[in-house]
């Protein structure tokens, strides 16, 4: 940190400050994502400066031209980022000022880092909010196709990994179209949050000098300004609200991953990833690994981390602004960035997954899953359920031991061990007719719900897309 660079590694009293902590006191190896942001709300504020007269019109453009001029350098990946100036911020107002001279010097003028950075911030969090919205959408319209596309192929049902009832696999991949329409409306929650602008806020308190933040809100797109200057440069709760909205998701997308995983394992062996979405093992070459949905299920850690780690920043802190708040940086990129590899990643998967149906039939045609039917039947018939569900158990460890599946069990056994049951309602008891009978219920699996569902689903997708996600 030296003072020829003229960096703020000065102390109060015009000393250096200690190396220990100015080295701590950098972010612009982090916060350099925040350049066009950054840039953007400075020209925003510099067209206002010069609206309001604070500094004259030839002013006003000469910083607005010098700041695209640093856009041009940023995009093309060659602003000599200096660490002896601390942040994102202090690197552009002192390259503007060596670029356009003493005009440069007037950019800060009714502003503090400390509304910049949450102005930058709330810019940064609207653009990747929109763009990962999209992406989910994109992934949740993957799952509604692929539900089609395999039709009313049955599946087994599990509950505990035990085969429990059939269903059909559309509906367990409509299941995954449900949990993502939740977290879609969690980021399009967000939205209607975003809108307050906090520039003007300054250092905590607003500011004396005649400024128009309608102005800097109006051509920045934010339908308000911020109600009260602390919580303007104070809060992170938006931030937050997008980390958890994140982490659910990553959550979510890590169990798809796990089905995936399980789907495709040699001992479940239903279903198959191309090989370009998988990989081979350097030492066995049979092997053909599911690597991305291993990743998504491990990346899934990262945006739970980088939750927990924004609410311990903030946890403590007193109003206002505390240099702790710099530390939001790293865990809110890595979320995005952990979101925008893992969504296209699992739409890959997912169109990618072909199914072996005729496995799936075979195993959903379980001579065991008939069980909870046929105690339903006697239930109807008025047997209390409990005494039903015993009957059947009964009846169920009398086959198993003579491994013959329920619905052959002899007639007389029948007769036997469930009483009320009607002679004929083994036979019913068959695939098609343990589907169909699903339908008391919108959420249930019969054919003809999960079509229901799917259809609703596409309309669903379309809706939001024409309103805006
Ligand atoms: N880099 C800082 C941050 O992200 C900018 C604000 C600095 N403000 C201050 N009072 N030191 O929080």
């Amino acid at each position: 940190m030296s003072e020829k660079k003229g960096g703020l590694a000065r102390s109060r009293l015009g000393q250096d400050v200690d190396p220990a902590l100015a080295r701590a006191g950098v972010s612009v190896h982090f916060d350099q994502r925040l350049a066009l942001v950054d840039i953007a709300g400075s020209q925003a504020h510099a067209r206002m400066l010069g609206a309001v007269g604070l500094v004259s019109l030839e002013e006003s453009r000469l910083m607005v031209e010098g700041l695209a001029s640093l856009a041009e350098a940023v995009r093309r990946g060659d602003f000599p980022w200096d660490p002896d100036l601390e942040d994102v911020h202090m690197n552009l107002e002192k390259a503007l000022t060596e670029r356009i001279g003493p005009a440069g010097a007037k950019l800060h003028t009714a502003r503090s880092r400390n509304d910049q950075v949450a102005l930058d911030e709330r810019l940064y969090l609207r653009e990747a909010r929109e763009r990962l919205a999209g992406e989910l959408w994109r992934l949740r319209a993957a799952l509604v196709n692929k539900a089609l596309e395999v039709g009313e192929t049955p599946a087994p049902g599990y509950t505990h990994l035990q085969r429990a009832q059939p269903i059909l696999l559309a509906h367990h991949l409509l299941a995954y179209y449900q949990v993502l329409k939740r977290d879609q409306g969690r980021l399009a929650d967000l939205r209607g949050r975003l809108g307050e602008m906090p520039l003007g806020s300054g250092a905590l308190a607003g500011t004396g000098l005649p400024i128009r933040a309608d102005l800097v809100a109006e051509e920045l797109g934010f339908p308000e300004l911020a109600a009260n200057s602390l919580d303007a440069v104070a809060s992170r709760d938006l931030l937050l609200e997008f980390l958890a909205g994140g982490a659910i998701l990553m959550v979510n997308l890590s169990r798809l991953a796990e089905d995936m995983v399980l789907w495709c394992s040699t001992e479940f062996g239903v279903a198959e990833l191309p090989d370009t979405l998988t990989t081979s093992s350097s030492m066995m070459p049979q092997k053909k690994n599911p690597d991305g949905a291993e990743l998504i299920r491990g990346k899934a850690g990262r945006a739970i981390g980088n939750l927990v780690a924004l609410l311990s920043v903030v946890k403590g802190l007193p109003m206002s602004y505390n240099r702790d708040l710099q530390e939001d940086k790293e865990p809110f990129f890595d979320t995005v960035d952990t979101l925008d590899l893992a969504l296209p990643l699992a739409r890959r998967l997912v169109e990618g997954l072909s199914f072996h149906r005729e496995r799936l039939r075979a195993m959903a045609d379980d001579p065991y899953m008939a069980a909870t039917d046929l105690a339903d039947h006697l239930a109807q018939r008025g047997v209390p359920f409990r005494e039903a569900h015993r009957q059947v158990g009964a009846l169920v460890a009398y086959c198993l031991e003579r491994q013959i599946p329920l619905i052959e069990a002899p007639p007389a056994v029948l007769a036997q061990l469930c009483p009320l049951a009607e002679p004929a309602s083994l036979a019913g008891l068959t695939l098609p007719n343990l589907l169909a009978a699903r339908d008391k219920t919108p959420g249930g699996v019969a054919p003809r719900m999960v079509a229901a569902q799917a259809r609703k689903a596409q309309g669903e997708l379309a809706a939001e897309r024409e309103r805006g996600l």
